[in-house]
């Protein structure tokens, strides 16, 4: 099977958790510290070798859309200062990737959003990422998720093991075979509650898809919350792997942020914070005297 080249990049949600600053941003573009939440994800599919990158997008995509255009007026602005730091770091954005957009219309859910992926996709495997979601930048999962699906001719999801607490939350998927962090799928469930949960394996916001997929999509029903679901999608695949392939789970036991979230993008942004060269030191004294006081 031929190189994975292609990713796609979900963000055309209403981001309602976040509201009301979301109401005219949205949530991919919310700061972690100094870079917005979609960056990092672009950041993580161009070190995975994807540099052909589609985003979908929602109303307030012109945030999106010129975060990672040129600014020249302000590029102007840092030259004339000899703001030669800043100027690397606005400039940045810019460069990383060919980066093609494409609206949802509206937002029906994360299947739809896929869906509309079609005509950049074509015949191709493609991985995608969601836009609220980071993955330790030192990790190399989405690498090794590439490189599961082109050998096994597979689509590929992330797992990660949630308490029972937090499966209704998530995509949860009935496991098969385990055979290192590789895991056979035997079926997946979105949102389940607790009691139904056929594990407690978590689908996470990195998957590798085959370009079966749009075909599934297209005779898709709503599901959960009205919505066309992806997990309804790769369901019907694990089932049938004669529509589009096996579904094959690979699980993740390094750091993932959940910025979409307001507690868990608090989080992200106070960890990642104590790690940063230039802020980590004062950041984590100044923590330390803080939570002291709690
Ligand atoms: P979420 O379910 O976390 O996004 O979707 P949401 O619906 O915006 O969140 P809340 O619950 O209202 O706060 C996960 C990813 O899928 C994208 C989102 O932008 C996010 O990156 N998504 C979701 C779409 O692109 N389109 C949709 O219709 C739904």
């Amino acid at each position: 099977m031929s190189k994975i080249t292609k990713a796609v990049i979900p963000a055309a949600g209403l981001g309602t958790r976040f509201l009301p600053a979301t109401k005219a941003l949205p949530k991919e573009m919310l700061p972690v510290i100094d870079k917005p939440a979609i960056q990092y994800v672009v950041e993580e599919a161009v070190n995975a070798g994807l540099s052909h990158v589609l985003m979908i997008t929602g109303r307030n995509k012109n945030a999106l859309e010129n975060h990672f255009d040129r600014a020249v007026e302000l590029e102007n602005l840092l030259q004339e200062k000899g703001d030669q730091h800043r100027l690397g770091v606005v400039d940045e954005a810019t460069g990383l990737a060919d980066i093609h957009y494409v609206r949802q219309g509206d937002p029906l859910g994360l299947g739809h959003a896929i869906s509309k992926a079609e005509t950049f996709v074509g015949k191709d495997a493609f991985a995608v990422l969601l836009g609220d979601d980071l993955i330790d930048p030192d990790s190399d999962l989405l690498t090794q998720m590439l490189r599961v699906a082109e050998t096994e001719n597979a689509s590929v999801v992330a797992l990660m093991e949630v308490a029972p607490e937090d499966v209704s939350k998530y995509g949860i998927v009935n496991p098969g075979a385990l055979n290192g962090n590789v895991i056979e799928v035997k079926e997946l469930v979105e949102k389940p509650s607790a009691d139904l949960a056929p594990s407690n394996f978590a689908v996470i916001g990195r998957y590798v898809l085959q370009p079966g997929v749009f075909e599934v999509l297209r005779n898709l029903q709503p599901g959960v919350g009205g919505e066309f679901q992806l997990t309804d999608a790769l369901n019907e695949m694990a089932k049938n792997p004669g529509l589009a392939g096996p579904v094959i789970g690979f699980v993740f036991d390094g750091r993932r942020f959940d910025t979409g979230d307001r507690l868990s993008y608090l989080k992200t942004i106070v960890e990642l914070a104590t790690e940063r060269g230039d802020l980590g030191a004062d950041f984590s004294t100044w923590l330390k005297i803080f939570t002291e006081k709690l």
